[in-house]
């Protein structure tokens, strides 16, 4: 972000008391800041603040007595310009080319790409006009973020806070940083275990944590990727505006997502640690204790990443997963053939600092054309940045 110029437009909602706490980490990694704001937003945070942080005056208002501002020239100056927060009223004006302010005048001629942060009550973010609104923001290439569920100003809880000031850094960062490799490509990720029900009160799982999955998911989606996500039960989510997430609970239920999307998929990475057994029967009503012991019987599911492998076509990528703690290397390859993917991801359990309960993660990877990279213990974004480069040449 060094050196880069940035144009902070500030609208009148709550959420912009962080905005300090925002502009202080720009400045921070390198960047410039100058900040625009609507005459409301000063209710909320402090030009005085602003200026001092910037070291540039805080502009609201299109002429004073003697100055006109020139929204044209701010407009050209910047890399980027981000509207946080972006309220419903700002928004609903962005979209329909309304200029009665400073803010939206720069708005309206900035030649830089243009990031919004919406933050408003749940049922505003929810009505359909302000949907419409950003589904139009998004045709002008506006890159729209998506809204937080959290507590609201309302003291309702629901979606429509803001990203937190640390993850409106990482979509600045990520804007800056990646060359956006994968534009125009579709993925479907798999992550996270799956949950098979005995009852209504229990299941059979595995500690799977799906956080290697979500990170392949964010740095496809960093490169430009439009992200299907398949997230079996667990507590970690994502927030990125180039990834939908389908959550599911079973096996089943995983297949059926990968299933109606994987047509219109170009890479397909399945991270997933998949139950390969399910009970045959799912009582109704719950499981009591008896005297004797007690027999599950399981029937085995299906194969997802074995399924894609059967009907994918020579244009579509496919990446599987192995965890193994024997024969790693004949485990692995064996995967890679039986299931005829283009490469097998090899997370070996014997590696200290690999698998499911860490942050960190050791790899190999084994690809079709006999191809095999071993990789240093890394913590998990680094991984998946290494796995995404190597689908980044498969798709080439
Ligand atoms: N996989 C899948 N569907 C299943 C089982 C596994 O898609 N029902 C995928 C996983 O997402 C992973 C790969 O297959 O990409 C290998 O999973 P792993 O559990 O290591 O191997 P299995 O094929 O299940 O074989 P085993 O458990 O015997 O090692």
């Amino acid at each position: 972000m060094k050196g880069k110029k940035i144009i902070l437009g500030i609208s009148g909602s709550i959420a912009a008391y962080k905005i300090p706490m925002l502009v202080r980490l720009l400045l921070k990694k390198g960047a410039e800041v100058k900040i625009v704001m609507t005459p409301s937003a000063a209710s909320f945070v402090s030009p005085l603040v602003l200026s001092t942080l910037t070291k540039h005056p805080v502009l609201i208002e299109l002429s004073s007595n003697e100055t006109w501002a020139n929204h044209v020239a701010l407009g050209r100056w910047a890399d980027l310009m981000i509207i946080a927060p972006a309220s419903c009223n700002t928004i609903a004006k962005m979209a329909n080319g309304i200029c009665d302010n400073l803010l939206l005048a720069v708005y309206l001629s900035a030649a830089c790409p243009v990031m919004v942060a919406p933050a408003m009550d749940e049922d505003m973010w929810n009505h359909p006009s302000l949907q419409q609104n950003l589904l139009k923001l998004k045709s002008y290439q506006n890159i729209v973020l998506n809204t937080e569920h959290g507590e609201l100003a309302s003291g309702l809880i629901g979606f429509g806070r803001m990203l937190e000031i640390e993850k409106l850094i990482t979509e600045i960062d990520s804007f800056f940083n990646t060359k956006q490799r994968l534009k125009n490509k579709k993925a479907l990720v798999t992550a996270g275990p799956t949950y098979e029900n005995l009852d209504p009160v229990r299941y059979i799982g595995n500690y799977s944590s799906g956080k290697m999955g979500i990170a392949i998911a964010e740095i496809l989606a960093n490169e430009g990727c439009e992200v299907l996500l398949v997230l079996g039960p667990t507590p970690l989510t994502t927030v990125h505006t180039n990834i939908k997430t389908i959550n599911v609970r079973s096996a089943q239920q995983m297949l059926n997502a990968c299933m109606t999307h994987f047509t219109e998929t170009d890479i397909a990475v399945m991270s997933a640690a998949v139950a390969d057994y399910t009970p045959i029967t799912v009582s109704d009503s719950k499981i009591k204790k008896n005297d004797g012991e007690f027999t599950i019987q399981l029937k085995k599911t299906t194969d997802i990443l074995k399924q894609l492998g059967t009907i994918k076509t020579s244009s579509q990528v496919l990446i599987g997963f192995a965890l193994e703690n024997n024969n790693e290397k004949t485990y692995a390859l064996k995967k890679l053939q039986e299931k005829n993917a283009d490469a097998i991801v090899l997370n070996s359990l014997n590696d200290e600092g690999a698998g499911f309960a860490h942050d960190t993660n050791k790899i190999t990877i084994f690809e079709k054309n006999g191809t095999e990279t071993n990789y240093e213990l890394k913590n998990k974004k680094e991984v998946a940045k290494d796995i995404v480069e190597k689908i980044i040449k498969l798709c080439l």
